[in-house]
Parts: C-alpha cells; sequence; structure tokens
C-alpha cells in the first residue's frame, strides 16, 4: 500500500561535500551542502543564491569540491549553523546562524593550497575537486534557489582510495562517502552485487 503525503523536504539521500571559495576580501570560506550530483567531468550543485558560497562562486567562477568520508562528520557538524556572510541574513539569524569568518579554523581543518583555482583545498578531506563555474540557472520565483554547474578541472585523490598507487581508478569498496539521508547523516553499507556497468567503464573494460 502506498500513501499520499506532503513531505517538508525531498532529500533522499546524496554525498556531502564541502565547498571552498573565495570571499571578496580574498579570504577562504567553506560550507557544507549535499544538493550535488556528477555526470561525466562535470557536477551540478544546488545552493540559495543567498549563501555566500553561491555568491563568491558566481563572481569569482571557481570553487573546490571537496569530499568528506563520515569520520568527518564532527567537522561538519561545526560548520553546521555557520555563514561566511555578514551581518547574517535574517532568515538564517532566525534558525540560529552566526557569521565566522574563518570556517576552517571553527571546523579545526586545514587550507591546502590548489594547483589551478584561489580557493583552499581541506587537507582532511580525501577527495579534492578543483572546479569552474560553466552556468547557471535560477528556479523559478519566488525561490532564491541557484543550481551550479560547474566543471572539474583537476581531481586529487588520497592515494589509499585508489586500486593501485598508479590507477586512474578509485576502488569504490575504500571509499566512504558521507550521505545526508534526509536530515540525517548516513554512510555506505556494504556492496550488495555486481554491476553490468562495471565491465564498461571499469578498470577492465580497456578504456
Ligand atoms: C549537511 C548539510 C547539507 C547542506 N546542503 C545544502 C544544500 O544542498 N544547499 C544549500 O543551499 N545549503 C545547504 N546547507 C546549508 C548551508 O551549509 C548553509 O546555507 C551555510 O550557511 C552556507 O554557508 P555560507 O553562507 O557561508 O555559504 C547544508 C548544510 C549542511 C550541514
Amino acid at each position: 500500500m502506498h500513501k499520499e503525503i506532503q513531505p517538508k523536504i525531498l532529500y533522499f539521500g546524496t554525498s556531502v561535500v564541502l565547498i571552498s571559495t573565495i570571499n571578496e576580501d580574498g579570504t577562504p570560506n567553506l560550507a557544507p551542502m549535499s544538493s550535488a550530483w556528477w555526470l561525466n567531468q562535470s557536477c551540478m550543485l544546488g545552493m540559495s543564491s543567498k549563501s555566500q558560497t553561491a555568491q563568491n562562486l558566481v563572481r569569482e567562477r571557481e570553487c573546490v569540491i571537496n569530499l568528506p568520508s563520515i569520520d568527518l562528520i564532527p567537522a561538519v557538524d561545526h560548520l553546521t549553523l555557520l555563514t561566511g556572510s555578514n551581518p547574517v541574513p535574517e532568515s538564517k539569524a532566525k534558525r540560529g546562524y552566526r557569521y565566522e569568518a574563518d570556517k576552517f579554523g571553527a571546523a579545526g581543518l586545514t587550507p591546502l593550497p590548489s594547483q589551478l583555482v584561489q580557493a583552499p583545498r581541506v587537507k582532511e578531506c580525501p577527495v579534492h575537486l578543483e572546479a569552474r563555474l560553466i552556468n547557471y540557472h535560477s528556479f523559478e520565483e519566488p525561490s532564491s534557489l541557484v543550481a551550479m554547474e560547474v566543471r572539474i578541472e583537476k581531481v586529487h585523490i588520497e592515494e589509499g582510495l585508489l586500486l593501485d598507487p598508479d590507477s586512474n581508478y578509485i576502488d569504490p569498496s575504500k571509499w566512504n562517502p558521507m550521505i545526508m539521508n534526509f536530515c540525517e547523516y548516513f554512510g555506505l553499507s556494504e556492496q550488495r552485487s555486481a554491476s553490468k556497468l562495471a565491465p564498461v567503464f571499469g578498470p577492465n573494460s580497456g578504456e
């Protein structure tokens, strides 16, 4: 039996990412978000256009998408309810957000210089994706949401996640992404079966 409901949110489970961008004064900002999905060498990021991150990304046209594994939940917790917007927008202040100039320090995370973009990487994250903004699309009014298409231009992976040290392939059994499922954090469960796509795109596909 299915039942018709009217859920307040439709967060059916996506990766949590930490986006680093550069503020107008040249300092770095860092924000957790989870409306992110991947297509080929690109990523689509859904955010409020009022967030400091979206404003930085649209102005500077570059960012780093850092992927935390589940052991970084405490750091993500420290970043929750912080904003790089000063003053704090009224709607956020009402929800308990406060301004934080040093998000890296507040979360106990370490900035690492990037190679192609000004925004720093997050050392503690096993995956860093340096990216450039290609396009953005505003959602229909009265929403303030924007979908931002970014192209991944450089991929940094913690070596321990690779199939072997010289490989361009990540071993999915070693990567444990942080998943936001509705408003709670989950990891992935163990692999359930082999996929028919693995021989087509995987390390033994001959490509
Ligand atoms: C786990 C998690 C996921 C989030 N996902 C999103 C998201 O997908 N889009 C969004 O606009 N905000 C999301 N947020 C809220 C932003 O982190 C929040 O708006 C924050 O203030 C952004 O920082 P900034 O204002 O410095 O850019 C998420 C927060 C957390 C903790």
